[in-house]
């Protein structure tokens, strides 16, 4: 019979999971993980001596101290439900289990439901940060019953990211929120690489440079504004030499775009909740078309673009300006995105903290960057501030770099080369600060055809014209 002194136990030994529980190890935690896949389960024992490996469901749960504290680091989908079926007839009221996956928020709440009934806590833990990040210090964006929280939260908070001494961890809410910042938080993880991926057309398409100077380039704006994760592992991409060929493997690498669907998820459940959300569409727009590879290279030969492919102007000048607009798209991005979590926390009564999910990104998660500080600092000084873009501090930024992008997309427009999200950030910066937009003509052609009705700049109330 195995006693129950394990503080804390996970479900799931992938890298993830195995490396959260070392990193657990490390923060002088006593730990137990369990894997249907026993190799897995030999394979934490031998790595990791001193955490307790499970052979079977039973045993694993009968190893945990109680109130039993269980992550899953599991598939999303089916898969989480399995396992909180085989977990659950071993469980006893006050348990708590954790979600670490990327599961959708909705599934999120019907489990949290389910389990209620039962007096299981459950919280969905969006966890960031990959495998490198599990292991040392991932982000986490934990929500769900709040009693249930503290009790986990000393051992989330002592493996967490920090900054300084701040932990990325905080408590976000009541129900599926967790699951919902994380989502989000991928959909401007898609926004952010799509961009990086348009900077790299331009330079290389566009200007002509080598991986070699692209490579430095992406290093060089690793210094200062754009300092983030992101830029620095696209940096790191550049110089990478395939041992087989001696070739620079970026350019080895099929250019078809996967996807996990948690992009699409926000999409999704931005025009849900009514946010728009353009350069997230767009991102994941971009890896779906990327994806007719066959399509693409026969119609490459079928459908012409400008006679002149070449941005003729200095590449370094060029750079700089391609910079800006990066810079100046980081901005909207992640501005289109805590706008939605802004929308979400009302339509789902989050009363989400947006200053603190700024905080809590600023370490350990994929999408972690300098800006998130001014972030963090815009939502301490207003915390109902409608967009980021017109907090002071971040309007003079967009204000500054606003024409060096639309420089970069005339320039890409004209040489055929696509800029779909810097192109998304420059129009939804233009909607968005336009005191007037062409709606009236819609109102007026929806009146037209089928009387939908419009209101008026001059007087209250709904307004019908016999057109014709
Ligand atoms: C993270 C990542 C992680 C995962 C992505 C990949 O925050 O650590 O976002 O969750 O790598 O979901 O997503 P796609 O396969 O959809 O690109």
């Amino acid at each position: 019979m195995v006693k129950a002194i394990y503080d804390f136990g996970l479900i799931g030994l992938g890298t993830m999971g195995k490396n959260l529980l070392m990193n657990m190890a490390d923060h002088g935690y006593e730990v137990a993980g369990y894997d249907k896949d026993l190799s897995k389960v030999q394979s934490l024992k031998d790595e990791a001596g001193e955490i307790y490996g499970a052979e079977t469901m039973e045993e694993f749960v009968a190893s945990l101290e109680r109130p039993r504290k269980v992550m899953m680091l599991v598939p999303a989908g089916k898969i989480v439900d399995y396992v909180i079926a085989d977990l659950l007839p071993l469980l006893d009221r006050g348990d708590i289990i954790m979600d670490g996956g990327n599961s959708f928020f909705k599934d999120t709440e019907r489990r949290q439901e389910e389990l209620k009934g039962m007096g299981i806590h459950y919280l969905g833990i969006g966890i960031s940060g990959g495998a490198e990040g599990a292991r040392r210090g991932p982000s986490m964006m934990p929500g769900g019953n709040r009693i249930a929280y503290n009790k986990v939260r000393p051992i989330l908070e002592s493996v967490s990211a920090k900054v300084g001494k701040q932990p990325c961890v905080t408590y976000l809410g009541e129900g599926s929120v967790g699951n919902y910042v994380k989502m989000v938080h991928n959909g401007i993880e898609y926004g952010l690489m799509q961009i990086l991926a348009e900077a790299y057309d331009v330079m290389q398409r566009g200007l002509g440079m080598s991986n070699a100077e692209i490579h430095e380039a992406f290093t060089d704006w690793n210094e200062k504004e754009l300092r983030s994760f992101l830029v620095e592992i696209t940096a790191k991409i550049f110089a990478v030499k395939d041992e087989e060929t001696g070739k620079e493997v970026i350019d080895l690498i099929l250019d078809k775009g996967k996807q996990k669907g948690t992009g699409k998820w926000t999409s999704q459940d931005a025009l849900n909740v009514g946010e728009p959300i353009p350069t997230i569409d767009l991102a994941v727009i971009a890896r779906a078309i990327s994806a007719f590879k066959t399509e693409r290279v026969a119609a490459s030969e079928i459908l012409h673009g400008p006679s002149n492919s070449v941005i003729k102007k200095d590449k370094k000048t060029y750079v700089r300006r391609l910079k800006n607009a990066t810079i100046f798209s980081f901005l909207v991005t992640y501005a289109q995105g805590m706008s939605l979590l802004q929308s979400a926390s009302e339509e789902y009564n989050y009363n989400l903290d947006l200053e603190g999910v700024a905080k809590i990104w600023r370490g350990g998660c994929i999408i972690r960057a300098k800006m998130l500080e001014d972030f963090r600092k815009a939502y301490k000084k207003d915390a109902n501030l409608t967009n980021l873009l017109v907090d002071a501090g971040i309007a003079k930024k967009v204000n500054k770099t606003q024409k060096d992008t639309r420089t970069v997309v005339m320039d890409a427009v004209k040489v055929g080369v696509p800029v779909p999200c810097i192109g998304a950030c420059l129009s939804y910066f233009d909607s968005y600060r336009a005191a007037r937009l062409p709606m009236n003509l819609v109102q007026a052609q929806r009146d037209f055809f089928g009387s939908h009705t419009y209101e008026r700049l001059d007087k209250d109330g709904f307004f019908h014209t016999e057109w014709e």
